[in-house]
């Protein structure tokens, strides 16, 4: 899937254009999360995004990206990305992960969550809960000074510090004029490890947590990832600038309505 190129340096002014662009997907997200209900259409999910983004002036960034055939991805339960929309309907007690990207104005901006659909039961919300704190964990790192090992450190960290396991067959990425750029940034690692931060460096951080083991399948449509042992699995991601003081996270919702 990530078969990130080169680092590119975003200066002030890009970063501002992926700033809007982070907002839209934000907002977009938003809206979608909002729509999650037991007996919902996961195509109509789908819809909800694109009509929001292309309506704002945007494109949805997967759409047709390597033959993809959808706006977003959901993947629900035991499916951990890349889960293909269409006729299923959600139901009461799962979870389903919703991740979208927007391209405005040039540039991408990359963001995705877990959403519990209706009453989940207390370990898949301990789940929900430790992916977006690991999350929050690995943005604190994207600094200068750090490494992409660090930010990976930081993210096992919190997700087998509360047992559960980091998927390794896919990472976070480098994000700007590309959806996928380097560094690639890995959900594991060794502190110091990996590749040089700097500012300006723009980052997609998106940590995939399972409830069991760490493995995970391919199904036969080419896209969708599942775990192997069937367990759950969770995940968050931001799009998040490299600061010299710190990290700014560009797909937090920031006060804006969303659709
Ligand atoms: N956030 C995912 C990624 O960075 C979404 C890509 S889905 C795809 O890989 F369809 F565009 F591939
Ligand atoms: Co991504």
């Amino acid at each position: 899937m990530h078969r990130p190129t080169m680092m590119v340096v975003k200066s002030p002014e890009e970063i501002a254009r992926m700033r809007r662009a982070g907002q839209l997907a934000a907002r977009a997200l938003e809206g979608v999360a909002r729509a999650v209900a037991p007996g919902g259409v996961t195509a109509e999910l789908d819809g909800l995004a694109e009509t929001f983004i292309r309506d704002h002036g945007g494109v949805p960034s997967f759409k047709h990206y390597r033959g993809y055939p959808a706006s977003i991805c959901v993947s629900i339960d035991d499916e951990v990305v890349h889960g293909i929309p269409g006729t299923r309907r959600l139901r009461e007690g799962s979870i389903v992960s919703v991740d979208l990207g927007v391209y405005l104005d040039g540039v991408h901006g990359d963001v995705a969550r877990t959403i519990p659909v209706g009453e989940v039961d207390e370990e898949t919300r301990r789940l929900l809960q430790v992916t977006a704190e690991a999350l929050e964990a690995g943005i604190r790192e994207a600094r200068e000074g750090r490494t992409t090992g660090d930010l990976g450190w930081a993210i096992q960290q919190v997700a087998e510090g509360a047992g559960f396991s980091v998927v390794r067959d896919f990472a976070g990425h480098g994000i700007g004029r590309d959806l996928h750029e380097g560094p690639e940034v890995p959900n594991f690692g060794t502190p110091g490890g990996g590749v040089a931060l700097r500012r300006g460096l723009t980052l997609a951080i998106e940590p995939m947590v399972n409830a069991g083991g760490l493995e995970v399948v391919v199904l036969e449509d080419g896209w969708t990832v599942r775990t192997r042992d069937r367990a759950r699995s969770a995940h968050f991601e931001h799009t998040v600038a490299v600061g010299a003081d710190g990290p700014e996270v560009l797909t937090r919702l920031n006060g804006t309505a969303p659709i």
